[in-house]
C-alpha cells in the first residue's frame, strides 16, 4: 500500500515537472543565456537522477529519513521572489541548494548576487562546472553543512527544507539571531522561531502545496 503511494506520488511529481518545463521554456528561456545554463544543468542529470543521488548520500550517512529531497519550480521561486521583494540589490543565502537550479535562476533572470550551500558532493561539483563552463560570475556554491559554515553577509535567506528536527530549526534560528545585519528570511514549512513574520502564503512545491514565510532578522548591534 505505501510502494502504490509513493507510485502515485511519483506519477504526479513527474506531471508537475512536466508542465513546470513547459513553463520554463516559455518564460524563463526567453532569456537565451539562462536557457543555456539550464539546459545543460539539467542535461547533466539526464542519466543521474538528482534524487536518486541525494538519496543515497543520505543512505551512505546512516540517516533513516531518506526521500528529502525536493525542488523549487522556477514558476514558484519567481513568485516567492515577487511576494518577498527580492531584487538585484539583494545577495540571497540559499541554504541546501540541492544542484543549484534556483541560484542560477536568481542569478541569471534576476541579477542577484547568490551564495549556496550544499552536503551533497556531486551537486555542487556539477553546479561548479556548469558556473565554469558558462563563465557565470555572482554565484558561489559551496560544499558543506550550512549550520557550521560561513554564512557572509546576505540581505535574504531562502531555505526549502520541510523535515527539519526542532533542533536543527533552533539551531538555523539561532545563527540567524547571531547575524549583525538585517535579513529577511524566507522558510517553507514553517516560520524561523524567533523572527517576526512579515508575510505568509501558500504556493506549489514538487511535493505538493506549501506554506512560505518572510520573516524579518533585524540583525545585532555591534
Ligand atoms: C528540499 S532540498 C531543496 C533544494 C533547493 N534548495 C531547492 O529549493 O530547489 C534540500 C537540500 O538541502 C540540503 N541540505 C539539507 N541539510 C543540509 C545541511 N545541514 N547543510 C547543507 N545542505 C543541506 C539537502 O542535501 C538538499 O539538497
Amino acid at each position: 500500500m505505501e510502494k502504490l503511494s509513493l507510485i502515485f506520488t511519483r506519477i504526479a511529481v513527474a506531471k508537475q515537472q512536466f508542465i513546470e518545463f513547459l513553463l520554463a521554456v516559455t518564460t524563463y528561456y526567453k532569456n537565451t543565456r539562462f536557457a543555456k545554463i539550464d539546459l545543460y544543468l539539467l542535461s547533466r542529470y539526464w542519466l543521474r537522477n538528482p534524487y536518486r543521488i541525494a538519496r543515497r548520500y543520505l543512505q551512505q550517512r546512516g540517516d533513516q529519513d531518506l526521500y528529502t529531497y525536493g525542488e523549487t519550480p522556477l514558476t514558484t521561486i519567481h513568485l516567492i521572489a515577487v511576494k518577498a521583494g527580492i531584487s538585484p540589490d539583494d545577495t540571497v543565502l540559499e541554504l541546501g541548494c540541492g544542484r543549484g537550479r534556483t541560484c542560477f535562476w536568481l542569478r541569471e533572470w534576476l541579477g542577484c548576487r547568490v551564495v549556496g550551500i550544499e552536503q551533497v558532493p556531486t551537486f555542487v561539483e556539477t553546479a561548479n562546472q556548469v558556473k565554469e563552463r558558462f563563465r557565470v560570475t555572482g554565484v558561489d556554491f559551496v560544499l558543506g553543512d550550512y549550520l557550521q559554515a560561513d554564512w557572509g553577509t546576505p540581505t535574504v535567506i531562502y531555505l526549502y527544507a520541510s523535515n527539519l528536527d526542532e533542533g536543527t530549526i533552533a539551531l538555523l534560528a539561532k545563527k540567524i539571531a547571531s547575524l549583525k545585519h538585517p535579513v529577511r528570511v524566507i522558510s517553507v514549512s514553517f516560520p524561523i522561531p524567533g523572527l517576526d513574520v512579515k508575510r505568509q502564503f501558500v504556493l506549489p512545491f514538487t511535493w505538493g502545496d506549501a506554506d512560505v514565510y518572510v520573516g524579518r532578522g533585524v540583525g545585532q548591534l555591534d
